[in-house]
């Protein structure tokens, strides 16, 4: 979802300009597919492990499937998001400016994930009760946050197009786009909240979002003084 794959997005979803252009080295035309292939593997999966404990009485998702399909959507949705958020260090750190394009297909990937979440919450564990939803979001703040979490992932997956790029211009698109780790935050916390005892997994996630934000914080600051070196070397 953040700065979808063009070239004027590149520059940047931090609002300066990137250095990672994309180098001579062009893809595969089949690598995207692919890599959008490999994401929906996790889905095909929970899908068909649940359909199998439903009908074939099978124990895929444990003795409880529908809460196992709503933790391991939920974790998908998050680690595609932090994998999102991850693509502009790599493509700075190895100088794949290729790799731009896979922003926005993470970004909806994870987008994907954390509604098939909320819909499985929604429609299978408190099964369509309008109610329990607004009593959930009102008094646990977990799910208050994973709420905020996902509804912040709206507006940049409707803006995620070259057209909605155009309409807003660069530079109030980019500043949109940043909400994606407001988002990423939100979801860490989360799901840091809704694990009841072993919180390593959702500490490790909130260490490589920490990571990735340290990381842009280190060369939007070497950028600048870059830049002031510059302007004062004229
Ligand atoms: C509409 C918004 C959301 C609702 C209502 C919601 C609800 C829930 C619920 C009920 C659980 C299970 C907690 C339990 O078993 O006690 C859960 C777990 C989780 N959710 Fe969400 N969630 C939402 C959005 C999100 C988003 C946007 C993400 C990721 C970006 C996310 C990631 C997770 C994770 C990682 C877990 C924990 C999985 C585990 O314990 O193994 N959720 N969520």
């Amino acid at each position: 979802m953040t700065a979808v794959g063009e070239e004027s997005a590149l520059a940047s979803a931090d609002g300066r300009g990137s250095r990672a252009r994309p180098q001579g080295f062009r893809p595969p035309g089949w690598l995207h597919p692919l890599v959008v292939a490999a994401s929906i593997i996790p889905f095909v999966w929970v899908a068909y492990a649940f359909y199998s404990d439903l009908v074939n009485n099978t124990r895929l998702l444990t003795s409880e499937p529908i809460k196992e399909a709503e933790h391991f959507t939920g974790k998908w949705a998050l680690r595609f998001l932090l994998v999102c958020l991850a693509v502009t260090p790599l493509m700075r750190i190895i100088g794949l400016g290729w790799l731009v394009k896979y922003r926005r297909t993470f970004g909806l990937i994870a987008f994907g994930y954390a509604v098939v979440h909320l819909g499985i919450y929604f429609g299978l564990d408190i099964e369509l009760m309008w109610s329990n939803l607004v009593e959930d979001v009102l008094d646990r703040l977990y799910i208050t946050l994973g709420m905020l979490a996902l509804l912040l992932m709206v507006p940049l997956a409707i803006t995620s197009t070259k057209g909605w790029i155009k309409r807003l211009g660069n530079k109030k698109w980019n500043a949109l786009h940043r909400l994606v780790y407001v988002s990423g935050v939100l979801g860490v916390i989360h799901f840091y909240m809704a694990v009841k005892r072993d919180v390593r997994e959702p500490l490790l996630y909130g260490a490589i979002l920490a990571a990735s934000f340290g990381y842009r914080w280190f060369w939007n600051r070497r950028e600048t003084q870059r830049r002031q070196m510059t302007a004062l070397a004229r």
